[in-house]
């Protein structure tokens, strides 16, 4: 099969990239290479590369002749990034999702949004199932829900072969240094502070994003057309045990942990039932004790990917996001 993956430059639409091509797919990555978006993570890949963004219908014309499937990775994916700058969010979910939905659909292609548990809000107890009700909260999830509105509606007015998987918190090698993971990994590594937001109890489900890409592609070969799949992961942590097994992973001490002001409208605990996608055969395979040993690994490994993010912009959008600068 030939795919068009948007948004392939990416931290999961590259880990799908790579699985798709090991497993016999031809791919075309349709990328506008935001700061997130970094052709280091297909270099090792081979594919056919278009830079561009979803909302302009040219460029997605472009990239989508002669492929049989579309998956939607392309987004703005930082809810602190949605909180002080929110227009390319509305951009890129809103108008971009269109684009693609108006060319799919003349091509009578198949489609697949790939889109996120934090459409659900917050959970206190128990997880989401695809019926719960939708109550996003940040500008960065009121976006994807209107995105993943926009695909239902595109499935049931048009009976275009539409799906949306929704993921729960992902990690692995080459996430950008804004998200908790990799960036409580690097400072760690360089000895920078470790900064926990409000009281450090939000709960997460994490997923490695090798088992989030083999769900999408499950959904993409078995899903029923209209249908919404949940893809949690296998185990929920507190951040503040998060931060603590990733000091321990490598050798620093609790002193570097620094309680800082709490995100505007915090979630409080996100949970995903899978039982839909488990009917259709798919399994995480990675617990989160074996992943992020492994993905503290991968950091410690790959200073090359990451130098370059340290050294540049990044450093500002730190100072600005956390008052103060990182190490050399
Ligand atoms: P990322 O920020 O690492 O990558 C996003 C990619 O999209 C980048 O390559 C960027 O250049 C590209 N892009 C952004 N705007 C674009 C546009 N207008 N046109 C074309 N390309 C554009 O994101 P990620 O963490 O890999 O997330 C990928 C998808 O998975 C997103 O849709 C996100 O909402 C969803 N998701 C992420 C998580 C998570 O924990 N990271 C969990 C569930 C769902
Ligand atoms: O749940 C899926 C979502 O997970 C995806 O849709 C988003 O694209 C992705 O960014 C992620 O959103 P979160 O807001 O949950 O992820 P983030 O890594 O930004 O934060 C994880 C938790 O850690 C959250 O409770 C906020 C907290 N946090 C985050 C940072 C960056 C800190 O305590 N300190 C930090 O410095």
């Amino acid at each position: 099969m030939k795919l068009l993956v948007c948004g392939g430059a990416g931290f999961i639409g590259s880990t799908f990239v790579r699985q798709r091509v090991e497993a016999g797919d031809e791919v075309v990555v349709l990328d506008k290479l935001t700061y997130a978006g970094r052709r280091e993570n297909l270099q090792d890949v081979e594919h056919v590369f278009v830079h561009g963004a979803i909302e302009d219908p040219e460029a997605v014309a472009g990239a989508m002749a002669g492929v049989g499937a579309v998956v939607n990775f392309a987004a703005e994916t930082h809810v602190d990034r949605s909180i002080a700058e929110p227009d390319a969010f509305v951009r890129t979910h809103a108008v971009g999702t269109f684009v693609l939905l108006e060319a799919a659909r003349e091509r009578g292609l198949r489609y697949l949004q790939v889109s996120t548990d934090e459409v659900y809000g917050s959970i206190e107890e128990g997880s989401f199932t695809e019926e719960s009700p939708l109550r996003p909260s940040s500008p960065y999830s009121a976006t994807k829900t209107g995105a993943d509105l926009l695909v239902q509606s595109y499935a049931h007015t048009y009976d275009m072969p539409a799906v949306i998987c929704r993921g729960s918190n992902n990690y692995g090698p080459r996430q950008y240094p804004e998200k908790l993971i990799p960036l409580i990994v690097l400072n760690a590594i360089h000895g920078d502070p470790l900064p926990v937001y409000g009281d450090g109890m939000q709960v997460r489900n994490w997923i490695h994003a090798r088992d989030f890409s083999s769900a999408i592609a499950h959904v993409l070969q078995h899903g029923v057309p209209g249908e919404v799949y949940n893809a949690g992961g296998p185990d929920e942590c507190p951040n503040i045990d998060v931060v603590r097994r990733v000091i321990e992973l490598t050798g620093r001490d609790e002193s570097l942990i620094e309680y800082v002001t709490d995100r505007p409208g915090h979630d409080r605990r996100y949970s995903l039932s899978s039982d839909k996608v488990r009917a259709l055969g798919w399994e995480p395979q990675v617990r989160f004790d074996e992943g992020l040993a492994e993905t503290v690994d991968w950091f410690r490994d790959n200073a090359w990917w990451w130098e370059p993010i340290r050294s540049g912009a990044y450093r500002e959008y730190y100072a600005r996001q956390y008052g103060r600068e990182l190490s050399a």
